[in-house]
């Protein structure tokens, strides 16, 4: 039987931040949120997460974890305190408690199985995961023998100068034998720098107590302020770029692109300098981005080329081309080979293959046939100051310079509108349609002198 308890209490004081520390975002998931999932694979019986500082925010952000049991910590006494709270809800559970620090988001979920295979195996009454760091300021540190045995946990605060010298830390995830650890936690006394219950004091009085130093000390590292915080994004984002270097990205300059857990890239796309991909993004075979381009939520067909964009909840079909300087906004849906120029925005609207906005346009609530030609400067005036209404262009037909599309509005197909037009009249296919003033001449005008 296997139980996770994953601690989440704290206020991070460090952080100086309004928002609790596990819920500091981290490449696109909390922290919580990451070290939730590093755990799912071990299938436990029983997941529960130790809630305190501002308790029910963190309740609300994870309410889609049905299995998720919530236990609260109130007021925090420390680390041992936290776990104390478990006493209740696991009187009776047999079997082993792994614990995980909640600011600690880049384990891999191998090292965990790691551990509890280690745990089960030597049978000890608690396995702790360690590593050598060349800086091991701040964590507490692990007093071990060379056969991997522990006999204390002393944080850094509470240590001696030689005890400081020891590079072997403790990064906060344990593996105990429940009843073991049961036994010792109302024993724990605050007798340390900070005043707290520590659960590192329980290490020295289980036995045998053994450590598994981890390979890549990088999985281990914990959060307590917002450098830790920018020094695991950047470890993240480099095992992101990495992983897909090697499944046939090109990227041009890797560190100054950022990519979310959702990105998915086909064969031989070359991603060029500062591209930033957000959320569920799908980039098909061949694609060329950027320089300089955002595609958050958003998915590209295969040879889309897309320079100085931003691309955001819009779907993009095969062989379009983007920028630079667009932004397509939620609801854009390009068809096959369409062309979408400098300063253009297009929210909400679907257009057809082979059309082309080339220059200075705001498309929002429309309809566009194929090969549909939009002149610069052409916008759709889709809102009437309460409501939003649409605009349809039938296919092949062609907007002169600064037309205006007064909404809602039908254009046929073949349609021709002259250069700055307002309509707001519906046109039949094949008609030329005017809406601009007559021009005057007035041969021979003096003006005023
Ligand atoms: C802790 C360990 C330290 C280890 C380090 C690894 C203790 C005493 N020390 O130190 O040995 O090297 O993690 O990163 O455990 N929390 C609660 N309730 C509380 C206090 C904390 O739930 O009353 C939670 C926090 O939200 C956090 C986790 O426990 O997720 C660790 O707390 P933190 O204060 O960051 O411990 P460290 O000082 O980093
Ligand atoms: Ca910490």
């Amino acid at each position: 039987m296997l139980a996770v308890a994953v601690l989440a209490a704290g206020k991070g004081t460090r952080m100086k931040s309004d928002l609790p520390k596990v819920l500091q975002p981290l490449a696109g998931a909390t922290l919580v949120e990451r070290v939730l999932s590093s755990c799912q694979g071990l299938a436990p019986q029983r997941s529960l997460l130790i809630v305190g500082h501002q308790a029910e925010r963190v309740r609300s952000t994870l309410k889609a974890n049905a299995d998720l049991e919530f236990v609260l910590q109130q007021p925090q006494l420390g680390t041992g305190h936290a776990v104390q709270q478990l006493l209740a809800p696991l009187a009776g559970f047999e079997g082993d408690l792994l614990v995980l620090n909640g600011d600690v988001p880049l384990l891999r979920p191998e090292t965990l199985e790691q551990l509890l295979a280690r745990h089960r195996a030597s049978g000890a009454a608690v396995t702790l995961l360690t590593a050598r760091l060349a800086d091991p300021t701040g964590y507490g540190r692990v007093m071990a023998n060379a056969e991997g045995e522990v006999s204390a946990i002393v944080e850094h605060r509470d240590c001696s100068d030689d005890q400081r010298r020891v590079d072997l830390i403790n990064a906060g995830i344990y593996c105990f034998n429940w009843t073991r650890l049961a036994a010792v936690l109302p024993t724990l006394s605050s007798d340390n720098d900070q005043g707290e219950l520590y659960l590192t004091d329980t290490v020295a009085m289980l036995s045998p107590a053994m450590h598994m130093q981890v390979a890549d000390a990088d999985e281990i590292n914990g959060i307590n302020d917002r450098l830790q915080l920018a020094q695991c994004g950047a470890l993240l984002q480099q095992r992101l770029r990495e992983h897909w270097m090697r499944e046939g990205v090109s990227f041009i300059d890797p560190v100054s692109c950022t990519l979310s857990e959702g990105t998915r890239f086909g064969r031989d796309v070359v991603v060029e300098p500062q591209c930033h991909f957000r959320g569920q993004a799908q980039i098909g075979d061949g694609c060329r981005i950027g320089p300089g381009c955002l595609i958050d939520n958003a998915s590209l067909g295969e040879g889309v080329e897309i320079v100085y964009s931003v691309v955001r909840g819009a779907t993009v079909d095969a062989g379009c081309a983007i920028g630079p300087f667009a932004q397509l906004r939620p609801g854009a849906v390009l068809e096959r080979e369409c062309r979408v120029g400098n300063f253009v925005e297009i929210k909400n609207s679907r257009i057809g293959s082979g059309s082309k906005v080339n220059h200075l346009s705001y498309i929002g609530d429309a309809d566009l046939g194929t090969n549909v030609n939009v002149g610069a400067g052409t916008i759709t005036a889709n809102y009437d100051g309460l409501r939003k209404h649409r605009s349809v262009i039938g296919s092949g037909s062609k907007t002169g310079a600064n037309s205006v599309l007064v909404a809602p509005i039908t254009l046929g197909e073949g349609v021709t509108v002259g250069a700055g037009s307002t309509l707001t009249k519906d046109v039949p296919s094949g008609s030329l349609a005017l809406g601009r003033a007559k021009q005057l001449i007035k041969e021979n005008w003096q003006g005023p002198s």
